[in-house]
């Protein structure tokens, strides 16, 4: 297996669940997002109605339920059936399931586990998304790969000498250090000099602070300082959340944050990281996953780089807790 079920998934941007539902895939599961009309609450149940399995979303909005749109069994916000149009009694098997659900830092997350949720202060923070001193953009790209090759892509930045020439391209040659803290994996990637790519003139020196907790989330600060009299430093933000849609399909979500007065404009901003991401990133991962033709990384003998450090740390925590549910599931189920 290679997902950890126990645990807390972002489905989406929060503004992408209003008048309209959310239906997004995560794990293989249809999941239909919506709020409450009163509340303003959200909500999420499989998008899959239990009769005849067409997908709920396709049905008619009454209230807070969902009426299926094939025979019309309708459905409560606790995956609860209320009506059924053909007889008084409702079917006991009748009902959908529903996924506990956590709003924060302009993020929507799903327990995708079975049993009691983690506690919700497990869930990394994103704080400067809601920070009023700074104007952040929000992006969603669905990439072919493996979570996890999205995952060893974002903790060996490297790539960026040949993937990313606009961020710096072949300058950007990283003295890279890797730590663990409070169960987080960290790779610092200090580039004592490379232009800068901020103003376009001058030279700056960047550290790339890449963090991972499991299962797939990532927070980068990209702290630079100009190398001229003014030393004048800043730091740029940026979350990159994974969230598996199937073995070989990802929810890839990222954003980025200015400060007001940066020159760049958020249009300019999203621009350079669609490009980034949508134009370069995730061609290569989708050609990547395509060369391994289903093996699992390991099973391939890859050559092993120092740069490689933080992804292997990853993969080797998460495959331990993969196991370790793997084991008290087996344990429950003897
Ligand atoms: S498929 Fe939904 S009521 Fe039949
Ligand atoms: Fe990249």
């Amino acid at each position: 297996m290679t997902y950890l079920r126990n645990a807390w998934y972002m489905i989406g941007w929060a503004d992408e669940v209003g008048e309209a539902p959310l239906v997004r895939t995560v794990l293989e599961m249809p999941i239909l997002v919506y709020r409450k009309q009163q509340t303003k609450e959200a909500v999420a149940l499989i998008d899959r109605c239990p009769h005849r399995f067409a997908p709920l979303s396709l049905g008619r909005r009454i209230g807070d339920d969902y009426q299926c749109g094939y025979h019309g069994l309708r459905f409560n916000s606790d995956g609860l059936c209320v009506y059924n149009h053909f007889a008084k009694a409702i079917p006991s098997a009748a009902k959908v399931r529903t996924f506990p659900v956590f709003e924060q830092d302009h993020m929507i997350w799903v327990w995708t586990g079975t049993g009691a949720p983690a506690s919700t202060a497990t869930i990394p923070r994103f704080e400067f998304h809601t920070d009023p001193a700074k104007r952040n953009v929000f992006g969603t790209t669905l990439t072919r790969a493996d979570y996890r090759l999205i995952s060893d892509n974002l903790m060996d930045l490297t790539h960026t000498a040949f993937l990313h020439p606009e961020f710096g391209g072949e300058s950007y040659v990283p003295k890279c250090k890797t730590w663990e803290e409070d169960g987080a994996i960290v790779v610092d990637h200090l580039i004592p000099s490379m232009p800068d790519i901020y103003s376009g003139s001058g030279t700056i020196t960047e550290t790339d602070r890449m963090r991972w907790n499991a299962p797939a989330t990532h927070y980068l600060e990209s702290h630079v300082t100009m190398l001229d009299e003014s030393r004048l430093s800043f730091m740029i933000p940026s979350a990159h959340v994974l969230t598996p849609e199937s073995l070989t399909t990802t929810h890839y979500f990222w954003s980025s944050a200015l400060d007001h007065d940066s020159p760049m404009s958020n249009d300019e901003l999203i621009a350079a990281l669609r490009r980034a991401f949508d134009g370069q990133d995730k061609p290569m991962l989708e050609a990547v996953q395509e060369r391994m033709q289903g093996h699992e990384l390991w099973d391939l003998n890859p050559v092993m780089m120092p740069t490689d450090t933080g992804g292997v740390l990853v993969r080797r925590r998460l495959q331990k807790l993969i196991d370790a549910e793997s084991q008290a599931a087996a344990v429950k189920t003897a």
